[in-house]
């Protein structure tokens, strides 16, 4: 019966389109109020930064081909920008929202318009607060639906819904941090997981879905957490996964399911238990030796018509450090389409991650923890690297960001304890436009091995490898996935392995990329490429927008 409505639907709107479409775009316009709100959780109540009083922040919906125009004005304390996480911004970085790398933050009682063309994609994103730690409370989804008469590539689902998963703190966020960064030291650990901003039974405020029974629901979920990669699972019900990133996979069926913060995973769930209520939960993968906030965060599946009286089961999810079950489930993910994986590379790159200390006579220690890839901790500069690129302003940032590591080691080996400290410097690479780059991100021991979630912004990259210990570049890409790899836009970095991505460098300006645990970025685990103008008519940046933020 649904399939056959199906063809039918889509039958139906293919016609549609033969009628003449007007080739003006939707123009899709949002308010965004940056005001700051008294919540409570866990019988704690504290001020949050908020985007027009709501937390999670309003959903933007739009479709492929739209304009968005999202005015964002900002009413709180601090200065901050907003970030389209996933959005590729074709030429139009001034739109993309990193503080200090595309644009100055909006000062307070200040607006800034943020006007983008969603071109190509369809599927789930989110947009976050690109400074500080603001994203804690100060993020959303983006629902991007396909073009008027392109049908899903799976049955219509009866109705979908957003699962925003996230962590709380029960103190001021950015006083914790503050105080970290005075001693050098991590902050305090989140208080707890939250789904659509609600932590559970166990901390009162519980997020419930209403499903019913013998139907199928779209679920999108977005890991908004800061720090921390997640499982999820719903009790007695396995989950389709047939999109991650805004892309789509080949459909497979799995139990449980891992996000890392940045991520999106969109999966089909069909209601075919006993009517009754089941808990959804979401706890921690963390593989690595080093604490984490191991919190499970629950909300309800609850079966139209069952009494809330009635007590939900608590779904399995895979212990906390199960490296198997993220291995196996991270090649899993498959693209539907074979896209254009580039097959040869004009530019290769290996980078290593690792943490370290530098002098801090002021800290703790005497030391305070960094973080830095081929053993640079990214300096934030004081205005915007994309302004600095487009008016040619010199002494903002250097472009010789080395393409390898100052030099080769055993990089998981055992823990490296010494001689940790870290270049600093706002250093970027450059790339020649439409050259296609390969790049290797190489966990190394120094202090700990950790796995980290990789995030570019303006595109998405195909990933084409991943492994456990040291990357051989004579052996490992000749098991490259060049056929259907999965295409997305934050990838993790796997516990002392590594991760190869290739992408084409068709998007010209200045792109951030980074680890998405905040912690990490913080600590300087960034860069940013430069990728050149190209001499064709749509091939440079677009100019600035009028309104854009001064520093
Ligand atoms: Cu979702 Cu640069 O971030």
């Amino acid at each position: 019966m649904a399939s056959l409505l199906c063809i039918f639907l889509s039958g139906f709107l293919t016609f549609l389109t033969f009628s003449p479409v007007s080739t003006n775009a939707v123009v899709k316009r949002y308010q965004f109020d940056i005001v700051v709100k008294n919540v409570s959780r866990l019988c704690h109540a504290k001020p949050i930064v908020t985007v027009n009083g709501r937390y999670p922040g309003p959903t933007i919906y739009a479709r492929d081909g739209d304009r968005v125009i999202v005015n964002v004005t900002n009413h709180a304390q601090y200065n901050l920008s907003i970030h389209w996480h996933g959005l590729k911004q074709f030429r139009n970085g001034w739109a993309d929202g990193p503080a200090y790398i595309t644009q100055c933050p909006i000062q307070r009682g200040d607006s800034y318009a943020y006007d983008f063309n969603v071109t190509g994609q369809r599927g789930t994103l989110w947009w976050h607060a690109h400074i500080l730690w603001l994203r804690a409370t100060v993020h959303g989804a983006i629902v991007i639906m396909p073009k008027e008469g392109v049908p899903f590539p799976f049955p219509q689902p009866h109705e979908e819904a957003e699962l925003i998963l996230g962590e709380w703190w029960n103190g001021d966020v950015e006083a914790a941090v503050k105080q970290g960064n005075q001693l050098g030291l991590p902050p305090n650990m989140s208080d707890a997981h939250t789904i659509n901003g609600k932590p559970g039974p166990l901390f009162p405020y519980t997020y419930a879905v209403e499903v019913e029974s013998g139907k199928t629901y779209l679920f999108r979920i977005i890991n908004a957490a800061l720090n921390d990669e997640l499982f999820f699972a719903i009790a007695g019900h396995n989950m389709t996964v047939v999109e991650i990133d805004a892309v789509y996979t080949k459909p497979f069926l799995t139990d449980s399911l891992l996000i890392a913060p940045g991520q999106t995973t969109n999966v089909l769930v069909l209601a075919d238990r006993p009517p009754c209520r089941y808990f959804m939960a979401a706890r921690p993968f963390n593989d690595a030796p080093i604490p984490v906030d191991n919190k499970t965060a629950a909300g309800i599946l609850q079966y139209k018509g069952i009494p809330t009286s009635v007590q939900p089961t608590l779904p399995l999810l895979p212990t906390p450090n199960n490296s198997a079950f993220a291995n196996a489930y991270n090649s899993k993910l498959r693209s539907l389409n074979s896209g254009t994986v580039p097959r040869s590379v004009d530019r290769r790159l290996f980078y290593t991650i690792g943490l370290g200390t530098n002098p801090c006579p002021s800290c703790l220690n005497g030391t305070r923890l960094v973080a830095s890839l081929n053993n640079i901790s990214f300096v934030m500069p004081k205005v915007g690297l994309l302004q600095a690129h487009y008016f040619n302003l010199s002494g903002v940032f250097r472009q010789d960001f080395p393409d390898k590591p100052p030099k080769a080691f055993n990089y998981t080996g055992a823990p490296l304890t010494a001689n940790l400290g870290t270049l600093l410097g706002t250093r970027l690479s450059r790339v020649a436009f439409n050259s296609t780059v390969e790049l290797v991100l190489q966990d190394t021991n120094l202090l700990t091995v950790e796995s980290h979630p990789f995030h570019l912004h303006g595109y998405n990259f195909y990933v084409v490898g991943r492994g456990v210990g040291n990357f051989d570049p004579e052996k490992d890409p000749a098991k490259f996935n060049l056929v259907d790899p999965p295409e997305r836009n934050t990838v993790g970095v796997p516990t002392g392995g590594w991760t190869a991505v290739r992408f084409r460098a068709d998007n010209p300006g200045v792109w951030f990329m980074h680890c998405h645990l905040e912690l990490h970025t913080m600590w300087g685990l960034k860069m940013a490429f430069v990728v050149e103008n190209g001499n064709g008519p749509e091939q440079s940046v677009l100019p600035p927008p009028k309104d854009l933020p001064l520093c």
